[in-house]
């Protein structure tokens, strides 16, 4: 028998697996530290209260045999889709439900969606990103180019002259926050429309823009319907990083090869998933509803002042920085000519501050570190003070 051997070409750990780890064995070496972890994007307010009535209903109704539900369908419940084909007009997409897949996270679908995909694409992937793009396709022995993102381009790479199939788009970005605007997007999909390529757009993010004249979806883009796939979480929208539920839009007019990937994402998804739990779809539909909606911006703002205070004290210190104004993240220029693990062990050791450090995004993001503001006011502030004394 084989195995797999493009998993030598990983690095042994995943990034944030890492990051756990160094922190695990601080703490226990050092078990009076009280550690402040700004560094993987879990949210800390719980879940709404809009969706944890409904996902008390929906407990109920599987506890009665008259409401009881079983398998549902792989793609999801319609009363889902239907919420979310609402919420996609209301940014002036039209969609259909065919169009729109439930998943258990934007996460799993990132790497799912590559199924559909022959392994002799060439993939264009920005560089610093989302590990889970290149680890993915590195699995599966894609050959991967690196789109260079630097303070020089903003972190936002644009289209050039080489060929790619595949590219990766997440905007606001992570890490760095950075966010693409119409124009910028638009040549995107003009570059994927004249290149018969396929722009996977990771919206995760998209609740935290800020300015309604940046696009939260690839499909606000004319011509994206032909070109683009996009994958959305409610981990940071909602707060289900725990509770797991996202959404895939592939569009029906989305024909490659002289294939409909909407047809082959079907086939895909029917054979090797069983959905995401009634109960908890109940719970992603009540985010999409006006009390939900309300519940989830409140939080989202919540996460703003903490980006806000942690961007004035990095001002203060006269620290290079960007983000947190778009995105929950801010992406920190490690001070002295610190190389990100560097900045990360000083973080860790001497203010019980854990950070992501940004080469685990890629090479561009040496000399980096991202800092989340997904935490308490009371925490963001207390590893504030921390750093500014
Ligand atoms: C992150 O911190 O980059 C994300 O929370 C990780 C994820 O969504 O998987």
């Amino acid at each position: 028998m084989q195995v797999n051997r493009n998993f030598s070409n990983l690095a042994t750990s995943y990034l944030f697996t890492e990051v756990a780890r160094k922190q695990r064995e601080y703490s226990a070496a050092h078990p009076e530290a009280e550690i402040i972890r700004l560094s993987i994007g879990d949210v800390t307010r719980p879940l709404v209260p809009a969706v944890i009535d409904a996902m008390t209903r929906a407990v109920a109704e599987m506890g009665k045999a008259e409401t009881f539900r079983g398998y549902g369908d792989e793609q999801g419940y319609g009363f889902l889709r239907e919420a979310i084909k609402k919420y996609y007009a209301g940014k002036g997409v039209a969609l259909t439900l065919e169009e729109i897949f439930i998943s258990d996270g934007a996460k799993s679908d990132v790497g799912n969606i590559l199924n559909i995909f022959s392994t002799d694409n060439i993939v264009a992937v920005p560089d610093p990103v989302y590990p889970v793009y290149v680890d993915t396709n590195i699995m599966d022995g894609r050959k991967v180019m690196l789109l260079d993102a630097n303070a020089e381009n903003g972190f936002l790479p644009m289209p050039g002259e080489e060929h790619a199939d595949i590219i990766y788009i997440c905007s606001p970005n992570n890490p760095t926050g950075a966010v693409y605007n119409k124009e910028q997007l638009t040549a995107w999909v003009d570059y994927a429309l004249a290149h018969d390529a396929v722009i996977l757009f990771d919206a995760a993010y998209e609740a935290f823009i800020n300015d309604a004249a940046l696009p939260t979806s690839i499909y606000q883009i004319p011509g994206a319907e032909k070109c683009a796939i996009e994958l959305c979480s409610l981990s940071k929208t909602a707060g289900f990083t725990g509770t797991r539920c996202g959404y895939t839009i592939v569009p029906k007019a989305l024909v490659k090869d002289d294939a409909s990937l909407n047809a082959m994402w079907l086939r895909r998804q029917t054979t090797k998933f069983n959905g995401v739990p009634y109960i908890v779809q109940r719970g992603a539909e009540a985010v999409f509803t006006p009390e939900g909606m309300a519940e989830c911006k409140e939080n989202i703002a919540h996460y703003r002042e903490n980006a806000k205070v942690m961007g004035a004290a990095f001002d203060k210190l006269g620290l290079r920085y960007c983000g947190g104004v778009h995105s929950p993240y801010i992406w920190l220029h490690c001070p002295d000519g610190m190389t990100s693990w560097e900045y990360f062990d000083v973080l860790l050791s001497e203010y019980h501050i854990v950070g992501t450090p940004g080469s685990g995004f890629g090479k561009n993001g040496e000399g980096y570190i991202r800092l989340t503001a997904f935490n308490t006011a009371e925490n963001t502030k207390k590893a504030v003070e921390r750093l500014t004394k």
